[in-house]
This record gives C-alpha cells, sequence and structure tokens, in this order.
C-alpha cells in the first residue's frame, strides 16, 4: 500500500444510530475528494448501516476496536470476523482511551493486530504518550516501547497495511493542540522508527495520522507538514461541515 492522505473520523461513545446514518449521509453526499481518503468510524451498532450508506461512495468505515479471537465464549465482544462480514475495511486499535480504561496493554494490541490482519482489515494503530511523560521529556521512548511491542512485532509484508495513528493524550478532547512542529517532530521520529525496523520503502509508504483536537482551524498547519499524512479527528467529526472541512483541506494539500 503506498502512502496516502487519510481523514478518519473517531466517533468515540457518540450519537445513536439514527443520528450516525444522518451524518454519514451529509458526509457521503459532501465528500467529492480525490486527492485523500475519507473514513467514518461510528461505534459498532451503527456499522451495519453505516456500511450501506457509504457503498458505492468512496468514503470508507472503521470500527472503534475488536477481539482478538474470532469466535468463543467471549460475552459482549466483536471479532474481526463479523466487522469483515459486515464490510468493515479498518479497525482503529490501541487508541489511549482503550489502554486507559480498559487496561489494554501493548500486547493485548498486538494479539488484536494479528487478527484483524488474518481477516484482511487494516489497522489505524494509535501511539501517544500522555502530559507526565511530555513534562519528563520522554515522550520517545515511550512512543517506541509502544511500538516495538505491538506493530513492530509484525512482518514486514502486514505491516503493509498499518495505519499509525500519533495521538498525545494532552492534546485528545482538551482543546490543547500539539503545535505543528511538534507534532512533525514526533513523526519524523515515527517514520525513522519504522525505516530502522521494516526499511525505507515500508517507511516511504506509511501513513501516519496526527491525532488530538484537530479542527479546521488547525487543520492546514498541521497537514503541511511533511511527515504528517492527515488526521484521526474526535470532537470534530461529530458534524459533518467541520470534518468535510478537515478532509477538504487535506485534499488541497
Ligand atoms: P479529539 O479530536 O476530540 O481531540 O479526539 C482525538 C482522538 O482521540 C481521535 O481518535
Amino acid at each position: 500500500m503506498t502512502r496516502q492522505r487519510i481523514a478518519a473520523g473517531n466517533w468515540k461513545l457518540h450519537t445513536t444510530v439514527t443520528e450516525g446514518c444522518d451524518l454519514t449521509k451529509a458526509i457521503v453526499q459532501g465528500w467529492q475528494g480525490a486527492n485523500a481518503k475519507v473514513i467514518v468510524g461510528p461505534p459498532f451498532t451503527h456499522l451495519a448501516e453505516v456500511v450501506e450508506i457509504c457503498s458505492g461512495s468512496s468514503v470508507q468505515v472503521a470500527a472503534q476496536n475488536c477481539f482478538y479471537k474470532n469466535e468463543g465464549a467471549y460475552t459482549g465482544e466483536v471479532s474481526p470476523r463479523i466487522l469483515t462480514q459486515l464490510g468493515v475495511q479498518y479497525v482503529i486499535l490501541g487508541h489511549s482511551e482503550r489502554r486507559q480504561y480498559f487496561n489494554e496493554s501493548n500486547s493485548d494490541i498486538l494479539q488484536k493486530l494479528h487478527a484483524a490482519l488474518g481477516e484482511g482489515m487494516q489497522p489505524i494503530l494509535c501511539c501517544g504518550e500522555p502530559l507526565e511523560i511530555r513534562e519528563r521529556s520522554t515522550h520517545e521512548a515511550h512512543v517506541r516501547r509502544q511500538l516495538e511491542e505491538s506493530v513492530f512485532q509484525l512482518p514486514e509484508k502486514d505491516f503493509g497495511r498499518i495505519v499509525v495513528a500519533y495521538e498525545p493524550i494532552w492534546a485528545i478532547g482538551t482543546g490543547k493542540t500539539a503545535t505543528p512542529e511538534q507534532a512533525q517532530e514526533m513523526h519524523a521520529y515515527i517514520r525513522n522508527l519504522i525505516r530502522q525496523n521494516l526499511g525505507e520503502g515500508t517507511a516511504n509508504d506509511t501513513s501516519i495520522l496526527y491525532g488530538g483536537s484537530v479542527k479546521p482551524a488547525n487543520a492546514a498547519d498541521l497537514f503541511a507538514q511533511a511527515d504528517v499524512d492527515g488526521g484521526l479527528i474526535g470532537g470534530a467529526s461529530l458534524k459533518a461541515e467541520s470534518f468535510l472541512e478537515i478532509a477538504n483541506t487535506l485534499n488541497s494539500i
């Protein structure tokens, strides 16, 4: 897979099915860009209808999580097989909120990566440091460990289907965005780690998205950075207008 510009919406636990379908329809109708990929990430319950609304358009669909087994006695879980059967292509894995509230470890995330890739999905793997780590200036080591214990365990051929999202936790939902320079510094660092672990070709081909209070007002400056290939967008993806404005910014760079 070659490097792509991507605007991915992570809706988290927002919208009812009806609201989510309306939002998807507005995004599908409003999106005309050809130079960027648009992905919507609704809650599980919305996926079947959202996939249906997106079919025939270029808008793709992501789940926000999946389990690491395809079936069994695992009450409440959703498998990659269920997702692919619905037509869901992408899955967000290792989001900081899953790590924080559901105790997901790097090894859990690695198992989920294997399961999702095994069903042909494209994982969007999240990494990023909390505020106290940033204040101690150990954020590079923190992110390196997250990647070394998860995606860098994968063979090079699998990495071709991975999208990486760098999301500094102190910038998520806080209105406090990393500066374009801070984002670029970490994206270049991550791309360099990919280069060291998987070679130049994989490093150049991997899309690395920035997440953390991306808005129409700051998107252009963030996306203008050499190693920022797009955004994983929370709050601003819940309104078609702001999400499309961000996606259009990316499309026209
Ligand atoms: P916000 O855009 O609301 O800060 O959320 C970012 C995020 O966590 C996307 O996954």
